[in-house]
């Protein structure tokens, strides 16, 4: 299993100063940027696009930088995130008509490629294609909103996704969006997650005075992390 990693949405952050946040919540111990990319179309939100990645690469982010598409279609926009700077790229297999040839794409760009799995959505989809994917994503929400509770069924589909990825011997990440919070955090990572997606368990509830406000809660999700048994 990969090492664990925190991955901060910045859909929670403060976009007024979104350069600043993400360099804080990194200085805070965080690994992965979590970048929400929604279009009004397959979810009914609308948020960011390659000019805000492009942006946080210029300002000087240089961690992994998470893209998950909530957009439809898919592949046009694929090659302007890879120029932005993205490192993963994933997308939700409903989303493309051709999915291995989205795959292929983001790889073709350079990029790391995943795919999203709605809570209702089968995993049967890796079957053919687990060679092509560097990330597997669980939605523990339906995708649209920061500030969703998780479901809990999502842990059971960790441990399906889990198997799946060790018997493909491959380096896959396993991650998780939605609704992960301290108190939930060490459960999800004992159902197989390493790679945990939080928006408003990281930036909500901040002090925002604070220079230093994100140490303490990505701290707490470090030792509940640390008392993961595995
Ligand atoms: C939802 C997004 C999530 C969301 C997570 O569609 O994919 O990344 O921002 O937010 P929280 O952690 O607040 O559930
Ligand atoms: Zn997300």
């Amino acid at each position: 299993m990969a090492d664990f990693a925190i991955a901060p949405s910045i859909l929670s952050a403060d976009f007024a100063k979104l350069g600043e946040e993400v360099d804080n919540v990194l200085a805070s111990g965080c690994e992965i940027v979590h970048f929400d990319v929604m279009d009004n179309h397959y979810v009914p939100n609308l948020t960011i696009g390659p000019l805000v990645c492009d942006a946080l690469r210029k300002h000087g982010v240089t961690a992994p930088i998470d893209v998950h598409l909530m957009v439809k279609p898919v592949d046009r926009i694929i090659p302007d995130f890879a120029q932005a700077g993205a490192t993963y790229i994933t997308f939700h297999p409903e989303a493309s008509d051709h999915i291995d040839r989205s795959l292929q794409l983001i790889h073709n760009e350079g990029c790391k490629a995943g795919l999203v799995f709605n809570p209702a959505t089968s995993l049967d989809y890796l079957n053919y294609v687990i060679d092509k994917v560097d990330m597997v994503l669980l939605m523990s929400v339906n995708p649209g909103f920061g500030g969703q509770s998780f479901i809990p069924t999502a842990l059971d589909k960790l441990r399906e996704a889990r198997k799946i990825i060790d018997a493909s011997g491959r380096d896959i990440r396993l991650e998780i969006d939605g609704g992960v919070k301290v108190d939930n955090i060490c459960e999800i990572a004992e159902a197989g997650a390493d790679t945990f997606v939080s928006g408003s368990g990281v930036f909500g509830g901040a002090n925002d005075k604070d220079p230093n406000r994100y140490d303490t809660i990505v701290k707490q999700m470090k030792d509940e992390l640390a008392k993961a048994k595995k």
